[in-house]
């Protein structure tokens, strides 16, 4: 019995031995910052641009409509003679600087429409916290312009803190808790690229008969997985739908959602 005990301690001791050594060993583990804590209040321009520039390419979903010339104006390059959007950012209204309209069309994107577009543009509060927004400001004004988002900016407009430095990035904005369907898909910005009875973006496929292409599992699979199971037709947008929707939604919001769609024969 004893002989039993002590392989196991010693099995134990090896065990703990091997993986205080391997913590030790690969020290850049244990300190990786996450994002979200590089962005805090005392990032600096460069890191404001570079994790700017990570967005617009990858999570933001950006490129989804900008770039390709007809959907968006473009961005990075420039736009009927006006230059990339830092130099012309400064000139769209009256008494706004190029930050504070580059925030707005980031928050509230309805506000101020470029002639000749839809306004289809979601607001990327649902999709991005406060410190990525202005990571992606940061990002916009290097294009052309100058990079003034400064530590002040950040504090001002983001909402209190919860949870400790080691807490993973928070997803967006508070949850609201409602269960209405239609509440939900422009709430969580799903209309900037579904349209429904003919209202909404033309990004991703219409939702009108989307119950009669897919059942509820799938409905639900592609909501949390977005890059799996791509729609016939759509494969060139393939990967432009956010895939922070899992955490964006409760469980509850979720099934509704997919009782909803599903249900759309
Ligand atoms: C569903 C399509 C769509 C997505 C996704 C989208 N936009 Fe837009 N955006 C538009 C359209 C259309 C306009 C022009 C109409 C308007 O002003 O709302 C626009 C306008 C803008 C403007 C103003 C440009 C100008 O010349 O004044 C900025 C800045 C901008 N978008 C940034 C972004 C960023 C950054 C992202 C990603 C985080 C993004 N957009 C995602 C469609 C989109
Ligand atoms: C930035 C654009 C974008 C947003 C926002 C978005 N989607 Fe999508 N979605 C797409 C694109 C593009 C496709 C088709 C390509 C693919 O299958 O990946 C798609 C496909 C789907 C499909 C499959 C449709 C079919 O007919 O097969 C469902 C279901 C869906 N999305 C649900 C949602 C829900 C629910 C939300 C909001 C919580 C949402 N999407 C937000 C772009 C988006």
């Amino acid at each position: 019995m004893w002989r039993t005990n002590l392989k196991i301690l010693v099995l134990a001791l090896v065990v703990i031995g091997f993986y205080t050594t391997v913590a030790h060993v690969i020290p850049q583990l244990q300190s990786e910052v996450p994002e979200a804590l590089a962005l805090g209040t005392g990032a600096t321009p460069e890191a404001l641009v570079a994790a700017g520039e990570k967005i617009y390419n990858g999570s933001g979903g950006c490129t989804a409509c900008h770039g390709l010339g007809t959907r968006a104006p473009n961005l990075i390059t420039d736009y009927k003679g006006q230059g990339a959007v830092g130099a012309r950012c400064g000139t769209r209204k009256p008494n706004m600087n190029c930050k504070a309209y580059l925030y707005e069309s980031l928050t509230q994107p309805q506000a101020y429409i470029v002639a000749g577009f839809d306004p289809i543009m979601p607001d990327m509060r649902k999709q991005l916290s406060d410190d990525q927004i202005w990571a992606t400001v940061a990002f916009l004004e290097s294009q052309g312009g100058e990079v003034d988002v400064t530590a002040d900016d950040i504090s001002r407009t983001a909402p209190p803190k919860t949870g400790g430095a080691t807490s993973p990035a928070p997803a967006g904005p508070a949850m609201s808790a409602t269960l209405d369907p239609v509440v939900l898909y422009s709430e969580k910005g799903c209309i900037g690229c579904h349209q429904l009875n003919g209202k909404g973006g033309a990004i991703g496929p219409s939702w009108d008969h989307v119950g009669s292409r897919r059942s509820a599992a799938s409905i639900r699979k592609k909501i949390l997985m977005p890059n799996s199971d791509t729609t016939k037709g759509y494969e060139k947008f393939a990967g432009t739908m956010p895939g922070t929707f899992g955490q964006m939604l409760s469980a509850a919001q979720l099934e509704a959602l997919v009782t909803f769609l599903a249900n759309k024969k």
